[in-house]
């Protein structure tokens, strides 16, 4: 197929917001993309029709032409203003606020209305609660005209057929007939819809197609449609995974954006939320209530109740609970990040632990270190931040603090309660002896002795 137009400049007042609605996100992802990635799979000439002065619309749509409504009037003004940029042959409008259709759906259509030599097909659905919605109207079978709900009598308001709001047409009669539309209804807008009675005025052939999924029709008018439609694409995105083999515990709370790419055998508990452009590779538990963001989680690695942004973690971790993965960290094999551990711009080398309660920014540690609890990297002098490196086999003492930059060699053993301000030489050992002073019976003058 040739064109499609996406309609894109509508007002979206019962969004109340002060942006555009097609540029809200459902999953990470802008409204309207959705359809855009849709008229990607279909067509060549893709033309979205935005508002003039809608930047932020503009910015967030990439891969088409745009044409420009000036005024918002109506989805047939619309279609008007981007006409130009359509080539001959068959145009498929799509509307930028219904984003759950299936490329499968738009493809049966397709079929339909090139197997019927149609001039114009209307994708139409059987909706329980069609309020809101236009109405297709039928007589003996026949697509006569569609009614918007604002302008419906109560008898067509009884209809459940409803318009999906994409439609299917050949370019030529389109752009012969389309200034033939009024604006006199409820809106005083000039809407697409009456081009049905308008075609069927000149005998072309008008045809509806009718899909029983209504999943895939929800239009976003409001914010209650966008949690509506937010539902249907998530529970689409776990079940697919499902079938690939990875297994959900309590599936319906489980929040996966459409960029998260999840492998066999990996398990996914309660609560987690995986977003944006995340791999999950095989055997990997993702802790309950866990949150992995633009991140790589690699084979058989268990994450728990831990949050790890734009990371690599590498393969048989243990992370967590209570983890902060900030980013830019690498971790290889087998490392251990334990309870309360906060990792930013740092690389943990195979088999190194930090197990509780540390802080490691912009620290390069290398394999088998053991970094003793309440250890610091203090990396921030107030006005730059500094690196500091340490050698594998070392042993960093509990309540360390390493002020960088320092260059601890390898072998190097680190007292508790130390704090090192310069580099540390291979092998040796740096003990801070802070002289404590003991005071015989200090406690009872202090706090008074009592009887016993
Ligand atoms: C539209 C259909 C209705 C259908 C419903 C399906 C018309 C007149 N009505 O109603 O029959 O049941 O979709 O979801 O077509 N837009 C513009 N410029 C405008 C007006 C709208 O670009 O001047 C765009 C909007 O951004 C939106 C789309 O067209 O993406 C549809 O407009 P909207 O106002 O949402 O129409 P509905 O009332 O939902
Ligand atoms: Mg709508």
């Amino acid at each position: 197929m040739r064109n499609v137009m996406i309609l894109a400049a509508g007002k979206g007042t019962r969004m109340q917001s002060k942006k555009n609605k097609l540029v809200h996100k459902i999953l990470g992802k802008e409204v309207v993309n959705y359809t855009v990635d849709l008229a990607k799979e279909v067509a060549q000439n893709i033309v979205a029709i935005v508002n003039d002065d809608d930047e932020e619309t503009k910015k967030s749509i990439h891969g088409v032409k745009f044409a420009y409504q000036r005024e918002r009037l109506g989805t047939a003004n619309a279609v008007s203003s981007g006409l130009d940029l359509i080539e001959e042959g068959m145009l498929l409008i799509l509307a930028g606020d219904t984003p759950c259709f299936k490329l499968e759906t738009i493809n049966g259509m397709l079929e339909y209305h090139r197997d019927n030599g149609s001039d114009l097909t209307v994708l139409g659905c059987e909706m329980e609660d069609p309020t809101g919605y236009g109405r297709l109207i039928l007589e003996n079978n026949q697509l006569v005209r569609i009614v918007e709900h604002r302008d419906a009598n109560e008898q067509e308001r009884k209809v459940k057929l409803i318009n999906t709001g994409v439609m299917l047409f050949d370019v030529k009669k389109l752009k012969q007939h389309i200034s033939e539309i009024k604006n006199n209804n409820a809106q005083k807008e000039y809407y697409l819809t009456d081009i049905i009675e308008i075609f069927n005025s000149y005998k072309y052939k008008v045809l509806s197609y009718i899909t029983d999924d209504f999943n895939q029709t929800v239009g976003i008018n409001s914010r209650e449609q966008l949690s509506q439609a937010q539902e249907i694409l998530l529970d689409r995105i776990r079940k697919h995974w499902l079938n690939k083999g990875v297994t959900m515990v309590m599936p319906h709370t489980i929040y996966i954006e459409p960029t998260v790419e999840l492998s066999r055998d990996c398990i996914i508990e309660q609560g987690a939320i995986l977003r944006g452009n995340t791999l999950i590779e095989e055997d990997v538990v993702i802790g309950a209530y866990s949150e992995i963001i633009d991140s790589k989680i690699s084979n058989g690695t268990t994450i728990e109740r831990s949050v790890i942004k734009n990371s690599t973690i590498g393969k048989n971790n243990i992370i967590g609970p209570y983890a902060y993965i900030r980013p830019n960290t690498t971790t290889m094999d087998s490392v251990k990040i334990g309870d309360f551990v906060e990792l930013k711009n740092a690389t943990i080398g195979s088999k190194t632990k930090v197990p509780h309660l540390s802080y490691v920014g912009d620290a390069d540690l290398d394999e088998s270190i053991n970094v003793g609890c309440g250890t610091i990297f203090v990396n921030y002098d107030g006005v730059n931040k500094h690196r500091s490196h340490v050698g594998k086999n070392s042993f960093i003492g509990c309540n360390t603090n390493i002020i960088s930059p320092v260059n601890l060699e390898e072998d190097t053993f680190i007292a508790a309660g130390t704090t090192i301000t310069k580099d540390v030489p291979k092998g040796s050992l740096a003990i801070d002896k802070n002289n404590v002073v003991y005071k015989e019976d200090g406690y009872y003058h202090i706090k008074g002795k009592k009887d016993v």
